[in-house]
């Protein structure tokens, strides 16, 4: 126990309880989103269904069945998946609470899903990869840049 002194253990429990403090890490340089709940719960619905998408498309790449992959990809995060909320009411469509510059990158992800389906499809998993990476490049683009308010 020789160099954790009673002030080092201060210190620390000074430091872990200022982790778990409700304010934000002063760090945190993401820019603020505001939604009504509604459109924050179909929003956090929507990125858990994304994660579920990709990881079984991984799964899918890992068996060499691409086709499938890419069927995953269009469907659930491709331009496929995109207006379904075409007749939800206003308050329950993130989009329409997204700035610019935000659309535009989940544009840009749907749209990348949707190569990377049509470059799956030809067979070459090498290729496959690369295309994949164009979405999960929006992924991180965006939530490095975004988050909810
Ligand atoms: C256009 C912006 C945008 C894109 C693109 C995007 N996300 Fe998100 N995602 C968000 C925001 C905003 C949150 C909420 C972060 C917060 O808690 O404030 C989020 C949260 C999540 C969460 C946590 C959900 C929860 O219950 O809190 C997961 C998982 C996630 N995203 C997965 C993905 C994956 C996988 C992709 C790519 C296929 C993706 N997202 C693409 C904006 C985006």
């Amino acid at each position: 126990m020789k160099g954790l002194g009673l002030d080092r253990l201060a210190l620390l429990l000074t430091v872990a309880s200022g982790t778990a403090s409700a304010a934000p890490p002063a760090a945190d340089a993401r820019q603020p989103v505001s939604m009504p709940a509604a459109a924050r719960a179909e929003l956090r619905a929507e990125m858990i269904d994304f994660m579920a998408a990709l990881n079984e498309l991984i799964g899918y790449l890992g068996e060499g069945k691409l086709a499938e992959a890419g069927q995953v990809a269009d469907a659930r995060i491709g331009v496929g998946a995109m207006g379904k909320h075409r007749n939800s009411p206003p308050e329950a469509i993130p989009g329409r609470y997204m700035p610019d510059a935000m659309h535009g990158i989940a544009r840009g992800m749907h749209v990348a899903a949707s190569d990377f389906a049509r470059v799956a499809r030809k067979g070459d998993r090498e290729k496959a990869y690369g295309a994949l990476q164009q979405v999960t490049a929006a992924c991180v683009a965006c939530h490095a840049t975004y988050r909810l308010e």
